[in-house]
């Protein structure tokens, strides 16, 4: 199945195929069957080096990367801004450069700028031909462009609850999924979006005007509501975005009591969506903000502890599938 992988950066969901996808599945459903063994270790990455470089802060996603390098036998390095010689005025692209000439193979990169792992994958091609090796560079979150990984595993965690053993992307097929929430700010629903669409998904959108983006309404299988209600009506599922108000420069609601009355998910809510239907959020959680503190903690209704466990079999998947693995 690995023969038609050719991705050497992960950076955007934008041109991922239907069957580049399909792989990232299968191959994390064989990485969940690891985990699930006393012994959750294979060799596939021995040898090889992965460094986590977060510019910006991050739980889930530092972590689970990490462990799914350590689950691979990697060699993983991490990289603290604040205690690093950023703060003695080294660049971003000497620090990756330093990376590199430690024998990084692969690097993991968040920053709150949009573009900053591209800049560094670009380099990381220039500077790894003349030194006769190559870098994978993969995108694990820039400012308010994507995060294709935390779209991965939304993607498994769906897949998986309606094929647990051959989970792929043709089951959303019709399926109707709500992004409710802060769609402006958020990384995470740029790259739901490429591959919700791609899965013939029906992506219905719903927040407040001020925090809706009227240029997804042009992208094909997405509609815009400015109300709950008729994006919850029939879903099959439902994510729910974290209000970023570290990047909010302006009051773009009225306040927070006020946003849970017309966005908050609820358990009352979600009685208007299909029968089973599921709720997800990327976190981290605004606990009684964009969800109630009983649905986030209620296993039949909630996805989100799912969500992080499925991190970790995605994150292995794509670092092998990155790091030219072999299954053991
Ligand atoms: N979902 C997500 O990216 O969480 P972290 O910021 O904790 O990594």
């Amino acid at each position: 199945m690995t023969s038609t992988w050719n991705r050497h950066h992960v950076l955007s969901l934008e041109t991922f195929t239907p069957e580049e996808y399909d792989i990232v599945l299968q191959t994390a459903a064989s990485f969940r069957e690891v985990l699930s063994r006393r012994t959750k270790k294979v060799p596939a990455l021995q040898g090889q080096v992965v460094a986590n470089l977060f510019f910006e802060s991050s739980t889930r996603t530092r972590n689970s990367f990490e462990l799914a390098a350590k689950r691979l036998s990697a060699d993983t390095l991490n990289f603290a801004p604040g205690t690093s010689s950023l703060t003695k005025g080294e660049t971003i692209l000497d620090t990756a450069k330093t990376f590199l000439a430690m024998g990084t193979d692969l690097m993991v990169i968040r920053h709150r700028e949009a573009g900053v792992p591209q800049i560094i994958a670009e380099a990381m091609d220039r500077l790894s031909t003349e030194a006769g090796r190559s870098v994978g560079v993969l995108n694990a979150g820039d400012g308010r462009h994507e995060h294709p990984s935390q779209a991965l595993l939304d993607l498994f965690t769906l897949c998986s609850l309606l094929d647990h053993d051959v989970p792929h992307i043709g089951l959303l097929k019709g399926k109707k999924i709500a992004i409710v929430g802060d769609i402006l700010h958020s990384r995470v629903a740029r790259s739901n979006l490429w591959s919700l669409t791609a899965s013939g998904a029906q992506v219905h959108l719903a927040a407040p005007p001020t925090l809706l983006p009227s240029q997804f309404g042009h992208w094909p299988g997405v509609q815009l509501h400015w109300t709950l209600a008729p994006a919850l009506e029939g879903a099959d599922f439902v994510m729910t975005l974290r209000l970023q108000q570290e990047r909010m420069s302006a009051h773009l609601i009225p306040s927070l009591r006020e946003y849970h009355r017309l966005y908050g998910l609820t358990r009352e809510r979600l009685k208007h969506c299909a029968p089973d239907v599921k709720a997800l959020h990327p976190g981290p959680v605004n606990r009684g903000v964009e969800i109630s503190s009983d649905l986030m903690d209620d296993p039949r209704l909630s996805l989100i502890d799912a969500q992080v466990t499925s991190g970790v079999a995605v994150r292995m998947a794509l670092l092998y599938l990155m790091g030219s693995g072999r299954p053991s």
